[in-house]
């Protein structure tokens, strides 16, 4: 059993707590390699801003959970190192699909973790939640659970179609399960393509699409029922058109991606949203850098000359992320 606590990561609670008081909401950002979580680091540091690590199902079976849990450990000296005195950094399983793998993480020092059990039929979901929530406590670890279904196109997590959290059931499902925190479904989805040309108008003048608005009165309907309750957003990802040009530009083909307009976001990190999940938008940064210097330098085989300059427009990134978008720079 190792304690988050010894290695100098931080649960959410105070996260959380200050993030609703504050207007502001916590980044959640996912890593699978070591250019991410430089980048994740590095940006938190100059910024100031507490920050949560994902580590995803799809991250354990690519890099390991023991290597991506030492990583994290290491990134605490590497932002003090960067001259952030006291690193607010939390390590949180995302997607947890049992409560076996929650255990695991809990038992190995992660400080939070999601058990994600929104597919399951409502009473299965806030049994394995509780089970979770019990096990997780002893230890001081937070738990996130998930009401809704959001749809998607990432590989472990997929869905048809969008089941939005229903604002009647919230209150019961938080009082029997303890959780600490609820990612809900209100509109947002994983991936690059979170909605289809079909479900979005185009502008007129430059042709791009022009996503539907969030569910913002479901929204409001649960934070109603649940006054002061950490709410998160999961597939919350802009995708950056200047990205997706970068892409095609330089070979690849990503026809029609598009996100959440960060405008929402900004509306959402003032309400009690005190967390908000951005993956994809870092792989578009990696792959749009990586793209660049290929077609550039074809010549170009030393894996830090292209890494290098993905890990410098990921850092970019984040950092806009937290100022421009959650606002969370100075809080930590
Ligand atoms: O929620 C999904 C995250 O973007 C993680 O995706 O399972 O492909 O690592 P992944
Ligand atoms: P995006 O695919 O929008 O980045 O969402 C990431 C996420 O929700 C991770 O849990
Ligand atoms: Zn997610």
């Amino acid at each position: 059993m190792v304690s988050y606590k010894d290695l100098g990561l931080v649960n959410t609670r105070e996260m959380f707590k200050k993030a609703i008081n504050g207007g502001y909401a916590i980044p959640a950002f996912n890593f699978n390699n070591m250019e991410q979580l430089q980048a994740i680091i590095k940006a938190s540091a100059e910024t100031k801003s507490p920050v949560i690590l994902q580590v995803s199902k799809g991250a354990r079976n690519y890099a390991n959970q023991t290597l991506l849990r030492y990583m994290a450990q290491g990134a605490v000296e590497y932002a003090k190192e960067l001259g952030w005195e006291n690193p607010q950094i939390c390590l949180h399983l995302d997607h947890g699909d049992s409560f076996e793998l929650c255990k695991s993480c809990v038992d190995f020092g992660f400080s939070s973790v999601m058990i994600d059990a929104s597919a399951l039929p409502y009473e299965e979901n806030i049994a394995l939640t509780k089970k979770v929530v019990e096990y997780a406590h002893q230890y001081d670890v937070t738990v996130e659970a998930e009401l809704g279904v959001l749809a998607g196109v990432e590989d472990e997590v997929a869905s048809e179609v969008s089941h939005y959290t229903k604002p009647e059931e919230v209150v019961d499902f938080a009082t029997r399960t303890g959780c600490d925190s609820l990612a809900i479904s209100i509109g947002t989805s994983h991936g690059a393509y979170k909605f289809t040309p079909e479900q979005c108008t185009r502008d007129p003048k430059t042709g791009r699409l022009v996503p539907p608005p969030l569910a913002f009165d479901v929204l409001d309907a649960i934070m109603e029922q649940l006054p002061g309750f950490p709410i998160v957003l999961h597939g919350s990802s802009s995708v950056p058109q200047e990205y997706v040009d970068m892409i095609n530009q330089y070979g690849g083909k990503l026809p029609d991606a598009v996100g959440i307009p960060e405008e929402q976001l900004r509306k959402a990190a003032k309400s009690a949203v005190c967390k908000i999940n951005i993956d994809s938008d870092s792989r578009l940064a990696f792959t749009a850098a990586v793209r660049k210097v290929f077609a550039e330098k074809p010549a170009e085989f030393d894996p830090r000359k292209y890494c290098g300059p993905a890990r410098d427009l990921m850092t970019e990134l984040y950092k806009h992320k937290i100022i421009n978008v959650l606002g969370s720079d100075g809080k930590a």
